[in-house]
């Protein structure tokens, strides 16, 4: 795109879903860093719904992020649309939608059963999964890594974890898709059709946390089931929406940074044959994926308050958008920011929020799964490369793929 006129720049829409189709709108972004950091756009995809702010500054991000008191995750939630079907009191369960003192409860009793001990002794668990998921499309020399790699592998961690059977899967990633990709008729054909979803979920998961609770396993449900702090557990209804945000969390996050990363390297031969060669580069290698490719483009906020920025008003209750695509990707803080460079130096990104209280409480999983999945990916087919178009999520807040076409050389 040629450089809008400021009055352009103004009138965009950035919730145009053509703006998204081939990939985010990443001209757009730099030049609102540049020379309009406070971007008011409707939701003409969703009419009825008041517009939002775009904070695109990594430096505004950062701000924004640590003044929890003038900008609530819970007020409104963490997606732009007020109503994506699902009650707000529901998402308000989740710890990513909640405001201390709530958010401190569950912040402790949550990881008290999600311990980085935990995640790192699911190290070799995940690198049989990742070669289980890599075995069952070896010998075919082409496939489709969204579908076929990266959505078995990510459901089946975290499957493994919360304690779900393998056959269980599929329904649960088709679950995720229809909560959080609203945007997408594919995802979710039937808009209203959720309400359902909800109800069948409430009735698999809740026999789960009863059985937790007097049958009590070595998984994650049971931990959650039985965490406590200051004689303090979590209720039913909460269990089951930290079920539900733990599932669709692990499921749309880390098979899109995988998808993108692996796009990424099969356009960059030159980076990725140094992975292959020493694929100890690959640890810090996933750092600029997270910071060119995060899974969420963006998370909501919502003013408390009247607060002025940047010379205009935010009014309280009106919303914000806080795109992560964009501080990753910000001038200021980074060389040549649209370069995907995996010998960048010690990046620091957004990817997993911008600092504060709600830091993505998955980081070190998401990690460790994409370290494990580029490896092996890398190792068994060094010669992969696109065999047709990708196809995107329609989403601004899903920064994924749904279709990455692939071939390679068949293992015999
Ligand atoms: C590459 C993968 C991932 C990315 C890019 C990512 C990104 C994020 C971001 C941006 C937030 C902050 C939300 C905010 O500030 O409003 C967040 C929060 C959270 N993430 Fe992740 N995530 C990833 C993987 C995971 C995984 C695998 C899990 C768990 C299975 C997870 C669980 C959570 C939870 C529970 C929160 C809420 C934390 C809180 O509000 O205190 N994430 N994530």
């Amino acid at each position: 795109m040629n450089s809008a006129t400021l009055q352009e720049l103004e009138a965009i829409d950035l919730s145009d879903h053509a703006l998204w189709r081939d990939d985010p709108p990443y001209e757009v972004f730099a030049q609102l860093r540049a020379e309009r950091p406070l971007h008011f756009s409707p939701i003409s995809q969703f009419p009825s719904e008041p517009g939002f702010w775009s904070i695109v500054r990594h430096e505004d991000l950062k701000t924004i992020s640590m003044d929890y008191s003038t900008f609530s995750s819970e007020r409104g939630g963490i997606m732009l649309l007020d109503d994506i079907g699902v009650p707000l009191d529901l998402m308000r369960m989740q710890p990513i939608a909640m405001d201390p003192p709530k958010h401190d409860r569950m912040k402790a009793l949550f990881q008290q059963a999600f311990t980085p001990r935990r995640i790192a002794a699911h190290t070799e668990v995940i690198r049989a999964i990742t070669n289980h998921a890599l075995d069952g499309v070896a010998k075919r020399g082409e496939c489709d890594l969204v579908k076929d790699v990266g959505a078995h592998i990510t459901a089946r961690v975290i499957g493994s974890l919360l304690g779900t059977p393998e056959e269980d899967d599929a329904q649960l990633v088709d679950w995720s898709n229809i909560i959080l990709g609203y945007e997408d008729p594919d995802y979710r054909p039937d808009f209203e059709g959720v309400t359902a979803v909800i109800a069948q979920a409430f009735e698999y998961v809740l026999p789960k946390i009863a059985e937790a609770r007097t049958n009590p396993t070595d998984d994650l449900t049971t931990a959650l089931a039985q965490a406590e702090v200051d004689g303090d557990q979590l209720t039913d209804a909460e269990l089951v929406a930290t079920f539900g945000l733990l599932m669709a969390a692990g499921n749309d996050s880390t098979r899109a940074v995988y998808g993108q990363s692996m796009l990424a390297l099969m356009e960059h031969p030159d980076q990725r044959q140094m992975l292959i060669d020493d694929p100890s580069r690959i640890e810090d290698a996933v750092e600029e994926c997270l910071r060119c490719f995060p899974a969420f483009s963006y998370m909501r906020r919502t003013a408390t308050r009247d607060i002025e920025m940047h010379g205009q008003l935010i009014k309280e209750g009106d919303k914000l958008a806080l795109w992560y695509i964009s501080g990753n990707r910000d001038e200021t803080v980074y060389e040549n920011p649209e370069v995907f460079d995996v010998t960048r130096p010690r990046v620091q990104h957004q990817a997993f929020g911008a600092g504060g209280r709600h830091f993505c409480l998955g980081a070190a999983l998401a990690r460790l799964e994409l370290k494990v999945m580029l490896e092996e990916t890398l190792r068994r087919f060094p010669d992969m490369e696109l065999a047709g178009e990708p196809v995107r999520a329609q989403s601004l807040f899903l920064n994924q793929h749904k279709l990455i076409p692939v071939r390679f050389t068949p293992e015999s």
